[in-house]
């Protein structure tokens, strides 16, 4: 086979959010790869098409890892209003959503493109449905072999950032490449695990409820989320349950407080004078969705009029509907889930520049590594935050 060689800066591998923003600000001759037929797919299908590009609350604390102290540093380096700062320069038009969470008011195209546009200014050459068959270090950096419709180059590079992500949607590319790469230069990889995932139920008890959703607070391992929960076919998911997927561990149970902003107590006892001859399903069904109620009569006693309850009973009743109290058999997996949870270990890179320190040269950014974020824009900021630690940090 014919071999080509090249002689480049840094070689980026991974045309996600953080190899492309990588590969923008990184300066002098780049080349970025991407084994898929185009960059960014995972930005493209985010936040239902319009990417929760990041979150105005943005901080430390919002990330799961080993060294919770671990993203401080890229976060404070490139923050959020960075990121918003930068997108405001490209006029792409935004809005909260909810708790925080920005989302482009018309496409999560305007992210790929302003990327794309940043990489093209910086005369970043893109290579797509390219893959990489070994990386080799030398004295002076790294002889890569990457092959490209049956075409082998040799390219040496004094920096080679991967970018590569995690296990999450492997319909959509992910491979795990990463924890690979990292394995063979003498790197630990953390126990990794589907995370922002549904939760799912060996039974089909949701069956008949399933698209049934409402505000939830739910508890695991002492952290909670008040948001909103749906019930599916298989378990629970919606926001609610995908961050709590992040704290939970098979065997422990979630607790559901169904009505968390209400003092459902003191409506009951209230009514109980004034509209004692409704039903307590029908009270109740103000508050939750029919289907709710039907199945929750399953489970307690909501049968009877208000005027009819004790104290006791009520005490009872909110007691049930504030710690509903479940075991999830398991998650939908990497199939489903938006991230994966662990990765490529932080005692052993540089927390200021992602770089590794048994390997000079040597960079993992993003999702690889092992920072996990909740739900709302944190995972995307985590790619531009240690996408600009390492950019920032690259000889050339
Ligand atoms: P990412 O996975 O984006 O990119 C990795 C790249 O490497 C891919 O292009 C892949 O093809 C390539 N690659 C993999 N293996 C390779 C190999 N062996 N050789 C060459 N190339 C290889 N987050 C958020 O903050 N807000 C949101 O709205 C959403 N929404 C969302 C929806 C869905 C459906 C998913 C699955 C995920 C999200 N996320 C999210 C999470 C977010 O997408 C994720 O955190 C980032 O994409 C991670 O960026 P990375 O660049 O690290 O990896």
């Amino acid at each position: 086979m014919q071999c080509k060689q090249m002689n480049i800066d840094t070689l980026v591998i991974g045309a996600g959010a953080a190899g492309m923003m990588c590969a923008a600000h990184a300066g002098g001759r780049v080349l970025l790869l991407d084994h898929a037929r185009s960059p960014g797919e995972k930005i493209r299908i985010s936040g239902g098409g319009r990417c929760n590009f990041t979150n105005m609350y943005c901080c430390p604390e919002a990330f799961l890892s080993e060294n919770p102290h671990f993203a401080k540093s890229a976060l404070a380096k490139f923050s959020q209003w960075d990121f918003i700062d930068l997108i405001d320069r490209h006029a792409i038009s935004w809005h909260e959503k909810t708790l925080g969470q920005l989302f482009c008011n018309i496409s999560a195209k305007d992210i790929i493109n302003m990327l794309r546009k940043l990489m093209q200014k910086a005369e970043v050459e893109l290579r797509l449905q390219t893959s990489v068959s070994e990386i080799i270090k030398n004295s002076s950096g790294f002889i890569v072999t990457i092959q490209n419709d049956g075409k082998m180059t040799k390219i040496q590079a004094q920096n080679v950032v991967i970018a590569t992500g995690g296990k999450s949607i492997p319909k959509m590319g992910a491979t795990g490449y990463a924890y690979e790469v990292a394995r063979t230069f003498g790197h630990r990889v953390t126990e990794t695990k589907p995370a922002l995932v549904p939760l799912t139920f060996a039974d089909a008890r949701f069956a008949k409820i399933s698209g049934v959703s409402c505000l939830t607070q739910i508890t695991v391992n002492n952290t909670c989320f008040k948001e909103a929960m749906l019930f599916t076919h298989r378990g629970l998911s919606g926001p609610a349950v995908l961050q709590a997927s992040n704290y939970w561990e098979p065997g422990t149970p979630i607790t559901i407080h169904l009505l968390p902003d209400k003092n459902f107590n003191a409506i009951l006892r209230q009514k109980r004078t004034k509209e004692g001859k409704r039903s307590l399903a029908n009270e109740l069904a103000k508050y939750l969705p029919d289907r709710l109620v039907d199945y929750l009569g399953n489970l307690i006693d909501l049968s009877g009029r208000l005027g009819d309850l004790s104290d006791n009973r009520i005490n009872l009743i909110c007691e049930n509907l504030a710690k509903w109290q479940l075991i999830p058999g398991g998650t939908e997996g990497y199939r489903t889930a938006e991230v994966t949870h662990g990765g490529i270990a932080t005692d052993e890179l540089s927390s200021k520049t992602m770089m590794s320190t048994k390997v000079k040269g040597l960079y993992f950014i993003g999702e690889a590594v092992d920072v996990t974020g909740w739900l709302g824009g944190y995972n995307f900021q985590w790619a531009w935050s240690s996408a600009k630690a390492a950019a920032s940090d690259l000889q050339r």
